[in-house]
């Protein structure tokens, strides 16, 4: 394999309740973080999983990893934004691996598949490259909370998701220099003035955020629900 999979997942996902960091939270008896550890690993691309765990959590998170089976994982802790969390689990790749792909562990029901195309695209010659799916929703910009102020033009909007994939050695630069927090990696490389390229998303790559996505996460994961 070339790729390494960098997974920020030390926040407390606080939009979702709970008290655990979302992370640790389960679907259908398989926590988030480990569903995507688990898929991550399996991609046949993928040499070494580098995961963020909460700073108080690192023992844990490597008991919950033990015994994923395919790529070799790494765990340390993460930071107060997931930009640090990001550059924590970066800094612990120390292998020579040219492509780098950066995946919410909350995104826990991305398939392998997702992470192939991602990872094609950089070796390809993309230096940076985003999955990505159409706005099915009008979309309006408002002025107060209560009051329209114009439409947006959909059809030139893409939802963005994770994996996000990178040359490896572009990622590093951008992130020893990163000063703004930003929601996504790809913004450092728009912000360095870097081309970065769309591939199709994938549904089940969506975040687990609120109450409402767990269910659905549920759903789809198969199971009984708990
Ligand atoms: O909060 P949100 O869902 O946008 O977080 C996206 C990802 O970044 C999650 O996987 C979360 O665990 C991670 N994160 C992190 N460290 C933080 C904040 C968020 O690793 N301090």
């Amino acid at each position: 394999g070339d790729v390494a999979v960098v997974i920020p997942a030390a926040g407390l996902g606080l939009r979702l309740g709970g008290g655990t960091p979302k992370a640790l939270r389960e679907i259908n008896g398989e926590s988030i973080l480990r569903r995507a550890v688990r898929t991550a690993a399996a991609a046949p691309s993928v040499a070494l999983v580098a995961v963020a765990a909460p700073a108080d959590r690192v023992e844990e998170v490597v008991a919950l990893v033990a015994g994923v089976s395919g790529a070799r994982i790494r765990v340390v802790a993460g930071g107060a934004s997931r930009q640090s969390s990001v550059a924590a689990a970066l800094a612990a790749v120390v292998e020579a691996l040219p492509i780098v792909l950066v995946h919410d562990a909350a995104r826990a029901l991305a398939p392998a598949s997702l992470f192939e195309r991602v990872a094609a695209a950089v070796r390809d010659g993309a230096e940076a490259v985003v999955p990505v799916l159409p706005v099915a929703d009008t979309i309006k910009r408002v002025s107060t909370p209560d009051r329209v102020a114009g439409t947006v033009d959909r059809a030139e909007l893409r939802r963005v998701q994770t994996p996000q994939g990178f040359a490896a050695s572009l990622l590093r630069t951008l992130h020893a220099g990163a000063g703004a927090e930003l929601t996504d990696d790809a913004g450092l490389v728009e912000a360095a003035g870097g081309a970065v390229r769309c591939v199709p998303g994938d549904e089940l790559a969506f975040k687990v955020t609120t109450p409402f996505d767990l269910r659905i996460a549920q759903a789809l994961a198969g199971g009984t629900t708990h």
